[in-house]
């Protein structure tokens, strides 16, 4: 297929861009390096570096389909900076959808976010439960992941929005080259874990440890960023004409930050000195995903779901 990948300089754009360049298929990343590399985009990849509001120009009919990957993604930031968000996530995506629509491409792969969930009543989440986002960030892809099942049943368009939960870890392509989390402000618990075994840091903060959770800390579900990626490519098959689907992707098992701490420590052989510090605003105590449905009706499966394998591949990112 003849693919636009938006935010294809990004963390998870470059990986899923990578996986669909090995798959055979003809990528145009288009990423305006907001926050990305240009370094990043897979060879074989065409590179657009435009804003989603000129999509318009750089896709054309013969393309297939497009990823969307383009987005503002700190929860932080978005309390702070809420129209940023509006604009970005929601305006920069209705001026890619009438893009698409001019141009006559039908399929769109999305990706949302566990954070349109909110505080969840009960894990793990599953794709039925309520949406209540407790930020701008979350309800900005809420709105997008709504006006996408407006426009699928409107304009015939085949639509999947992917909700990830935690990414980690590092993907290796085909021809050894790897694709590894790298953003100027890190707010990420293991990119800032590790951000001490490397020396880069004295200490990593613990936000809270007064938590309803066994050992008092946020309990998390951490995906393989190879797995996540894959579930694109089947999700990109599985679009189908005046469909909106939902998955949730995670591996099913939560980690505590003590937890993940730990694993860095054995993985890294460094003691790895913690802080405790106050609650982040907004960090809901446990989020796990209930990846059932994406399993039964995609056949995605985490293949890397053991967050020792997580780590690893994130540390050899770092220290290669
Ligand atoms: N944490 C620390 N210290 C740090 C960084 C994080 O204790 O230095 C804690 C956080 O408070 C949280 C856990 O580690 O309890 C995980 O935090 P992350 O920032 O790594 O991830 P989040 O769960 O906050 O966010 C992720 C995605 C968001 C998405 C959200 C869904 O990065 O994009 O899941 O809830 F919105």
């Amino acid at each position: 297929m003849k693919l636009l990948v938006t935010g294809g300089a990004g963390y998870v754009g470059s990986a899923v861009a990578a996986q669909l360049v090995e798959a055979g298929h003809e990528v145009t990343v288009l990423d305006d390096l907001s926050t990305g590399h240009a370094d990043a985009v897979p060879p074989g990849a065409s590179f657009a570096q435009a804003s989603l509001t000129d999509a318009a120009g750089v896709l054309d009919p013969s393309f297939d389909g497009v990823l969307h990957f383009a987005a503002r993604s700190l929860v932080g930031e978005s309390v702070q900076k809420p129209s940023l968000y509006w604009s970005n996530n929601l305006g920069g995506t209705l001026a890619l959808l009438e893009a698409m629509r001019t141009h006559g491409v039908r399929r769109i792969v999305f990706s949302s976010t566990a954070a349109t969930y909110g505080e969840p009543e009960s894990t793990p989440i599953t794709e039925a439960d309520p949406t209540r986002p407790t930020n701008p960030y979350g309800a900005s892809k809420l709105a997008v992941d709504t006006a996408l099942t407006a426009f699928a049943g409107l304009h015939d368009l085949g639509a999947v929005s992917l909700r990830y939960f935690n990414v980690a870890g590092a993907y290796t392509g085909a021809d050894g080259r790897v694709y590894a989390e790298r953003h100027a402000v890190e707010t990420h618990l293991i990119p800032n874990v590790l951000a001490v075994a490397l020396g880069r840091r004295d200490a990593v903060s613990v936000f809270g440890t007064d938590y309803p959770t066994p050992d008092g800390t946020c309990v998390r579900d951490y995906v393989h960023i190879a797995d996540l990626a894959r579930a694109h490519l089947l999700a990109l098959d599985a679009c189908r004409p005046g469909d909106h689907m939902i998955y949730n992707l995670g591996s099913g098992a939560g980690f505590s930050v003590q937890e993940v701490i730990s694993v860095c420590r054995e993985v890294t052989g460094h003691p790895i000195p913690t802080v405790i510090g106050e609650r982040r605003p907004g960090d809901p105590a446990v989020l796990v995903a209930s990846s059932e449905r994406i399993q039964r009706e995609l056949g995605w499966k985490a293949e890397h779901a053991d967050l020792r394998a997580i780590v690893a591949d994130a540390w050899a990112a770092l220290t290669r």
